[in-house]
């Protein structure tokens, strides 16, 4: 059994991932973090029949594991010093944050406005996107998870630019997430009050921290429109493209061929759009294609995920099933 380290299990994503380890045949949970709950049982916090203590991060022994996911905020003050150890004492790391999703630190800080705080680590980290990197992530000893909203823009645009469709660089990609997107720690927006029966945009054109990574992994010039949804878990993408003139759907449709074998994203049928609900609680990332104006080029996809487990806890797990030698899929299906 491989021996597993969880920070942040309190969070909507620790939580979820460990809803997922438990049900893993070849992992064993060693030890699980939280901050205002350390010293609890994660029981205490969510009263379920899964149990685990919860220690601090202090008292977390790396020395116990062999590879940890953390799911910190970007921000927190621990994150890079406890990566930096872990990756130290030759434990792998899975990082839930965006903090090592851009590879070059000039993109960083010229987006971020200050220096990455680990310059020396971005060689090592790895893309946790499985279906362009699969063989990086393999050898990987840091992976930098996908971010949600990301997933639901690089999946669908990826294959376009791969088979030289696209013809206009700029491209929107106008996104709705659930408030599980933004975390459980307590935020004026994302209250009960405040989110229900209403419907908002956020950081709207070029300004959200996703779009760099969306950026880097497609290539594109992308204007990025998210959306807070009255809904708890999924994301929903429409993407606006306009690719050569006459591309016919036949074309279009086969630049998604890549995907063919891939476990968990699907190319609906002609004529079929994803919806949340039938995504919710799963590992698929759905797409779905509408010709708008084929002969000027003009194409919407529609890409959904469960943000907490294609675009988190799941994604995350299949990585780590590619870098312990497990089947991809395995305690995902
Ligand atoms: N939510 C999503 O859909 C999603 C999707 C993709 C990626 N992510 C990324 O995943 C990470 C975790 O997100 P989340 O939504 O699970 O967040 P969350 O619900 O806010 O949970 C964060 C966890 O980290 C702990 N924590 C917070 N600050 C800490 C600190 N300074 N030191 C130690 N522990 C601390 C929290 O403990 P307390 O409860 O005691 O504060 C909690 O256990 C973030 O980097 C996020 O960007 C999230």
């Amino acid at each position: 059994m491989a021996r597993i380290g969880i920070y942040g299990a309190t969070g909507y994503t620790g939580f979820e991932l460990i809803k997922l380890l438990v049900r893993h045949p070849g992992v064993a949970i060693a030890f699980a973090t939280a901050r205002s709950a350390a010293g609890k049982r994660l029981s205490d916090v969510f009263p379920t029949l899964i149990d685990q203590p919860l220690v601090s991060v202090e008292q977390a022994d790396l020395s116990s594991v062999d590879l940890i996911f953390t799911c910190l905020p970007h921000g927190a003050p621990e994150l890079v010093p406890l990566i930096q150890a872990a990756l130290e004492a030759g434990v792998r790391v899975i990082d839930f944050s965006d903090t090592f999703r851009l590879r070059d630190p000039d993109d960083y800080a010229r987006r971020r406005g200050h220096p990455h705080p680990a310059p020396e680590l971005l060689g090592a980290a790895v893309y946790g996107l499985p279906e362009l990197y699969r063989a990086q992530i393999r050898e990987a000893r840091l992976v930098a998870n996908t971010g949600c909203y990301p997933l639901t823009a690089i999946l669908p645009l990826w294959p376009l630019v791969r088979a030289g469709l696209i013809a206009d660089q700029t491209v929107i990609v106008d996104s709705k997430s659930g408030v599980s997107g933004a975390g459980r720690s307590l935020a004026l927006k994302t209250h009960f009050g405040e989110a229900h029966e209403t419907f908002s945009a956020y950081n709207v054109g070029r300004t959200h921290r996703h779009l760099g990574e969306m950026e880097q992994e497609t290539g594109l010039h992308i204007i990025f429109a998210p959306h807070l949804l009255p809904v708890f878990r999924g994301i929903l993408s429409t993407i606006y493209v306009t690719l050569q003139p006459g591309t016919s759907l036949a074309e279009v449709r086969a630049a998604y061929d890549v995907f063919a074998a891939e476990p968990f994203v699907k190319l609906l049928p002609a004529g079929q759009l994803p919806e949340l609900r039938h995504v919710q609680q799963t590992m698929s990332c759905v797409l779905g294609l509408q010709p708008v104006e084929p002969e000027a080029g003009r194409y919407i996809i529609v890409a959904a995920v469960d943000n907490l487990l294609k675009g988190a806890s799941g994604q995350a797990v299949q990585s780590m099933n590619l870098m312990l030698g497990f089947a991809e899929t395995t305690g995902l299906v």
